[in-house]
């Protein structure tokens, strides 16, 4: 009989629960066991490990987070650690891992599978939706609906007080996350790690705005560019326009997952279940053009996803 491990790491996404329901609900009539490893990569090395039965994932498909936790765990990725994890995969007779998370899961995957031998299946799940051969990673969608809702709400202050906003999102170093916000939430100014900007450029935008009669204007901002706070008073400065800066912050990772994420984790978690079945190992499962897809773990690590252009350039026509 197979015995599965699944792992939730890295930063939670909304839908995380939803795939490892998926996963155990799909494995068990299959004659697979399915356990749940907890806190991410820090509960393999702690072993600390659950049963993960039909009933134990029950009433959990509408829930943000994860259920097993999850860390951010330096020692893993250490030679001792990987050690470490192979002794306690050993001891507790565990055949193949599902691991739920964003590149930095999917990279430690490679790199315990190398040490140990064990068998992996990664399931993207991450906000920031920076892994390359998937165009949506579990928790994406949702992310942007927190973000366009916040959105919507600053817009009717800044509205009333005809003032500029700049607003962060997350993403990391990258910007999927901003581009898809401001364009979803229709914003004048987009501003991502992957496209320079200049400053004097980003203020004549304003000012066209304005001539134009446009009386509020808000600006999204992935957290990659760098310190927006100091771009907010710099574009101030610049064009004497009083602007306002408001980070979202963590609610962008919390909340129940929307119905697109909860049907990306089904896919999903389904797909990784039949791709061990198969035999097929050390891939990660994905979405590609609306078809689901596996890519070898090792070829997703050592690809850069590209945002797309197309995309931006749209965003900016659009927003006059
Ligand atoms: O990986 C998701 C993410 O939310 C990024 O967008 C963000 O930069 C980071 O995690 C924050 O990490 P932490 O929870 O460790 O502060």
């Amino acid at each position: 009989m197979l015995k599965v491990g699944i792992i939730t790491s890295g930063g939670d996404a909304p839908g995380m629960n939803a795939a490892i329901r998926a996963v155990v609900r799909y494995a068990i009539p299959r004659g697979i066991e399915t356990i749940g490893i907890e806190r991410g990569w820090g509960g393999l090395l702690d072993n600390s490990i659950i049963p993960l039965t039909q009933k134990s994932v029950e009433g959990i498909i509408h829930l943000g987070g994860t259920i097993l936790k999850t860390t951010r765990c330096q020692e893993f990725f250490t030679p001792r650690g990987y050690y470490k994890a192979m002794k306690v995969i050993k001891e507790n007779k565990i055949n193949a891992l599902i691991v739920i998370g964003g590149d930095g899961s999917m990279w430690g995957s490679v790199q315990l599978n190398e040490v140990s031998g064990i068998p992996i299946i990664g399931i993207p799940a991450t906000i920031d939706n920076d892994v390359a051969f998937t165009d949506e990673t579990i928790g994406f969608d949702t992310a942007v609906n927190t973000c366009i809702e916040a959105i919507d709400k600053i817009r009717t202050t800044a509205r009333s007080l005809e003032r500029i906003f700049l607003i962060e999102t997350m993403g990391r170093e990258r910007g999927f996350l901003a581009l898809q916000v401001g364009i979803t939430a229709g914003v004048g100014v987009i501003l991502v790690p992957e496209i320079k900007y200049n400053i004097e450029e980003v203020c004549e935008r304003l000012r066209d705005f304005k001539q134009r009669g446009k009386r509020t204007s808000l600006i999204v901002a992935a957290e990659g560019i760098g310190d927006t706070s100091a771009i907010a008073e710099n574009i101030e400065k610049i064009t004497g326009f009083e602007i306002r800066i408001s980070k979202l912050g963590y609610i962008q990772r919390g909340g129940a997952p929307t119905g697109r994420s909860r049907l990306l984790a089904n896919l999903f978690g389904t797909y990784a279940v039949d791709l061990l079945l198969k035999g097929v190992h050390n891939k990660m499962v994905g979405l590609k053009d609306g078809k689901i897809i596996s890519t070898d773990l090792k070829k997703v690590i050592n690809t850069r996803k590209k945002l797309d252009m197309k995309l931006f350039t749209m965003a900016k026509e659009l927003a006059v």
